[in-house]
């Protein structure tokens, strides 16, 4: 009999095309995320659940779901899963990582430019019919080249948006208590108050956790130049939007964009939307088509593996294998 499977949403063909093959799987069609009342209902009789990080996968989905073997996340982050509830019942979850840096890294690379050179400003400019000369200090900004990055989260995607800013002459400074042994002529280690203090550029990489959760509030964008930009592509809760929203109104930094925000969808008439000096953009940093195509296979690889009673490749919990085997 083929394990039963539920797919929260249309993901590319060639992961869909995997799980489609050898399971008897549904998937939902829809544009928006399942209703939640609808989903606890669809995993009832689940073994395997190939969720996105819209999905809310915590005890309430878990007891709504007794045959539950795997849980495979189509995204690297997995703040949404209650990972610790899926080990202490034997689920493995799984996630995508390494696909996605570098697409993400040229996305965050991408933001930082748009925000200090004021693209988004300029484009709007001209399409708002606003644009009669050439000007001498029309739409100025800051340089990038030669410039202090600062990255907080020294993982695999704070390491390669370093990469790139050594293209751009940049000083690289990272924080990250987890990092150990890093090559030093790509970056120094400072403490947050000295990589905030010293940074044109603040790139945010770190994984959503109680710790990272409003990381970057009042305090911290204080102690940021009024000159900087802060870019966050990681999760939109690590910074304080209300916090985020006064600095730029106040001119305590110059300049945001933000690929995450808090709450996700930020509503149209939120007024971090409309203010000149940040970029919203709508959660896409890893959305190139080859990116996005390979997080689809690494996810069904995840979710078939653990149908199949082996390891995951890309377990997020593997202090679960101990319980289970
Ligand atoms: C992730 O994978 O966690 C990103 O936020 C979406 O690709």
């Amino acid at each position: 009999m083929k394990p039963k499977v539920y797919v929260t949403r249309r993901v590319p063909d060639l992961g869909l095309d995997m799980v489609l093959k050898t399971c008897e799987a549904e998937v939902w069609e829809g544009e928006l995320p399942v209703p939640r009342d609808l989903l606890l209902e669809k995993v009832r009789d689940i073994n395997g659940l190939y969720c996105l990080l819209t999905d809310r996968v915590d005890e309430a989905l878990l007891d709504a779901a007794p045959n539950l073997r795997v849980v495979s996340n189509y995204a690297v982050g997995y703040n949404n899963i209650a990972v610790d509830v899926c080990t202490a019942r034997g689920i493995p979850v799984g996630n995508t990582p390494g696909v996605l840096t570098d697409t993400t890294a040229d996305f965050a690379f991408a933001l930082l430019m748009a925000a200090a050179r004021r693209i988004v400003e300029g484009a709007r400019y001209v399409a708002n019919g606003k644009w009669r000369t050439w000007g001498p200090k029309l739409l100025r900004g800051v340089d990038v080249y030669g410039g202090t990055l600062g990255i907080v989260g020294f993982g695999r995607i704070g390491q390669a948006v370093a990469r790139r800013a050594r293209g751009f002459d940049m000083r690289v400074l990272y924080y990250d208590p987890y990092a150990e042994g890093l090559d030093p002529d790509v970056a120094d280690a400072v403490d947050l108050e000295m990589l905030l203090s010293q940074s044109d550029f603040v790139s945010i990489h770190v994984p959503l956790s109680d710790e990272t959760h409003h990381l970057i509030g009042e305090a911290e964008l204080a102690q940021m130049k009024s000159t900087a930009v802060l870019v966050n592509t990681a999760r939109g809760p690590v910074v304080d939007p209300d916090a985020l929203l006064r600095a730029l109104q106040t001119q305590v930094i110059a300049a945001a964009a933000l690929d995450v925000t808090e709450p996700e969808p930020l509503p149209p008439d939120h007024p971090l939307v409309s203010l000149p000096n940040c970029i919203v953009c709508p959660h896409i940093a890893s959305a190139s088509i080859a990116t996005r195509n390979k997080m689809a296979v690494i996810a069904a690889e995840n979710l078939l593996a653990g149908l199949e009673g082996r390891h995951l490749p890309h377990c997020v919990n593997p202090e679960v294998y101990p319980l289970r085997w």
